[in-house]
């Protein structure tokens, strides 16, 4: 009898878990008080220099390790990055190349480098992309990506298979014609190379593809922890391209692949900068404020995103011995551009905006400046310099109006 009363407690919380309805909270009034956490603070030890937050950063990393994106491997594994074509695009202005980057033959992924012929050592901006290389152009020589992808739009991707009418879908979303005119390089891989999305994907992927030799368990770590690595793995192929400046690649993501570019950054300090579009909840956001997606709900829409410990703080944020300005926090003393849009209320601009508002304590440490005390900006009016913010007009999106900023930020910053 005892035992059924259990197994129906059980089965109730897990109905009523389930049930709980998928509605967001967008009214300001009822976002409720919190107090973030002081990056400053770690356990009973206050941090007041650079050299000391410099030993101790990793008790962050570690926290976010143990509690959400899971940990990253540390062995190092033979990658063999081999040129499968190189060719002038764009009139002549850049020179395309692919690579095959191969991981113990168990893994390959294929990178896309675009770098402007008149740069001899250009920097770049490196990001995954969600739905194949074939996406961000239509020209011809870009593989099509052939395993499972999120796009599952008709005629250019069916049952998330690319058609070949995917090419160039996304070239607004990569403006490389733009970003070589300005001097920089594009490189850039699918993110399913390395953790195809959704729940399964890890079984065809390199959490376990590479198990052995990565000395991680599948569950140990999570999807974006697979996308970090996957980054770090590109910044080591563009360190062994002659014409990369090894000490200006940016690394940037939109969405869940800006939570990636994040978590990579805060990891791979061989990132000059970092650039987050729209990452919000799990990325640049506040986790404590509870305004457009939560923890509960990117944790049942998303469980691979994150350890399932994660989700045991939905409805109780409060407990998190972290929120979302330290992530951010870990990425100092690089320039960090945080950008949000006024029409993707789901990724909580204002909440994008106050983390990256809260980084500034660790910056000061290094004798640099943050946002300063100010209101959130109006649309389409940049904030900062080191550490940068706006929120645009329009949809949840990467557009040619962030690009123009990510492109003057990398510009002024990188210099
Ligand atoms: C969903 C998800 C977000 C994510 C976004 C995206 O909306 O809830 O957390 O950022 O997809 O990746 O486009």
């Amino acid at each position: 009898m005892k035992r059924f009363i259990l197994l129906f407690c059980f089965l109730n919380t897990t109905i009523m878990a389930q049930q709980k309805p998928f509605v967001a909270n967008y009214d300001e009034s009822k976002v409720g008080a919190f107090t973030l956490p002081d990056p400053l603070v770690m356990g009973s030890k206050k941090i007041t220099t650079k050299a000391e937050w410099e030993k101790n950063r990793g008790y962050w990393l570690d926290l976010f390790a143990s509690h959400m994106y899971g940990k990253l491997p540390k062995k190092k594994l033979k990658q063999v990055n081999t040129l499968i074509s190189k060719k002038e695009i764009l009139g002549g202005k850049a020179i395309q190349s692919i690579w095959k980057m191969d991981f113990e033959g168990k893994v390959q992924a294929t990178v896309v480098v675009i770098l402007p012929t008149a740069v001899k050592k250009a920097p770049v901006f490196l990001g995954l992309n969600f739905c194949g290389n074939q996406t961000i152009s239509t020209d011809e020589s870009i593989p099509m990506f052939d395993k499972y992808v999120v796009c599952n739009n008709a005629p250019d991707f069916v049952n998330y298979v690319s058609q070949p009418s995917s090419r160039g879908v996304w070239a607004t979303r990569w403006q490389i014609e733009k970003v070589i005119d300005a001097g920089f390089g594009t490189i850039t891989a699918a993110c399913g190379d390395f953790e195809e999305d959704h729940a399964n994907g890890y079984k065809n992927g390199v959490r376990t593809r590479l198990a052995s030799a990565l000395g991680l368990k599948p569950e140990e770590w999570t999807a974006m922890g697979a996308w970090a690595w996957g980054l770090s793995r590109i910044m080591d192929l563009a360190q062994n391209i002659q014409q990369i400046d090894p000490n200006k690649v940016i690394v940037h993501g939109h969405s869940r692949l800006g939570k990636a570019a994040m978590w990579a950054g805060a990891n791979d300090q061989r990132f000059a900068a970092i650039i987050s579009n729209e990452s919000g909840e799990g990325g640049a956001a506040l986790s404590r404020r509870i305004y457009g997606e939560t923890i509960w709900r990117i944790t049942n829409s998303f469980p691979h995103w994150f350890l399932p410990k994660y989700a045991t703080y939905s409805d109780r944020e409060n407990e998190l011995p972290f929120d979302q300005h330290i992530l951010l926090s870990l990425l100092s003393p690089r320039p960090v551009y945080v950008a949000s849009a006024f029409g993707d209320q789901w990724s909580d601009p204002k909440g994008e905006f106050l983390s990256t508002r809260e980084m500034e304590k660790v910056y000061a440490l290094y004798g640099k400046k943050g946002l300063g005390n100010i209101e959130m900006p109006g649309l389409n009016q940049p904030v900062g310099q080191l550490i940068r913010y706006h929120i645009r007009e329009g949809k949840h999106d990467i557009n040619e109006y962030d690009w123009e900023q990510y492109i003057k930020f990398g510009k002024e910053e990188l210099n």
